[in-house]
């Protein structure tokens, strides 16, 4: 599962499984941004001296952006590029800033909050994530809620595969 042909949003083939979790995907991407932004910001509450604090939470932080942005990318924008008019630059777009926060991640994941530029490391990957969520949520996410898509399955298709990555990143 998991690619546009297959994704019952776009083809109105699947209905919602009242079984599995009732959130839509504009929802659940949302709380994802928030659960996120809450962390960047108990990150600058922390002391300089709190390093096995930092790098805890870092990783946290690093594990979550990593799984939102591979749902997004495998679920959430092709169907959007396809399907949402007008919406493909800002998919694009969307695509080259998750690239680079990608390799922020990767730097992040591999230091240790004594090294140098750390804190400049995280501050600058808060201040593009804050840039990028607010151009989804302003921007692109309207539109979405615009179009035909079925957002309970897409919802559910995200909330699927996102507890796939929990497991396995
Ligand atoms: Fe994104
Ligand atoms: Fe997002």
């Amino acid at each position: 599962m998991t690619t546009k042909q297959q994704s019952g949003a776009r083809t109105g083939a699947a209905k919602a499984n009242p079984t599995l979790g009732a959130q839509d995907a504009l929802s659940l991407l949302i709380a994802d941004h928030r659960e996120v932004a809450d962390m960047f910001e108990q990150f600058k509450n922390l002391g300089d001296r709190a390093t096995a604090s930092k790098q805890k939470l870092v990783q946290k932080i690093c594990k979550a952006l990593l799984i939102h942005t591979q749902i997004e990318e495998e679920i959430l924008y092709p169907i959007v590029k396809d399907d949402v008019k007008g919406e493909e630059d800002q998919v694009d777009e969307a695509y080259v800033e998750h690239a680079a926060a990608k390799d922020l991640i990767r730097q992040l994941q591999d230091m240790s909050p004594d090294e140098d530029l750390y804190d400049a490391k995280v501050n600058v990957l808060s201040e593009e994530i804050e840039h990028h969520v607010d151009e989804e949520e302003n921007e692109m996410f309207p539109a979405i809620r615009k179009s035909k898509l079925d957002l309970d399955v897409l919802g559910q298709e995200l909330a699927q595969r996102k507890q796939e990555l929990q497991a396995t990143l």
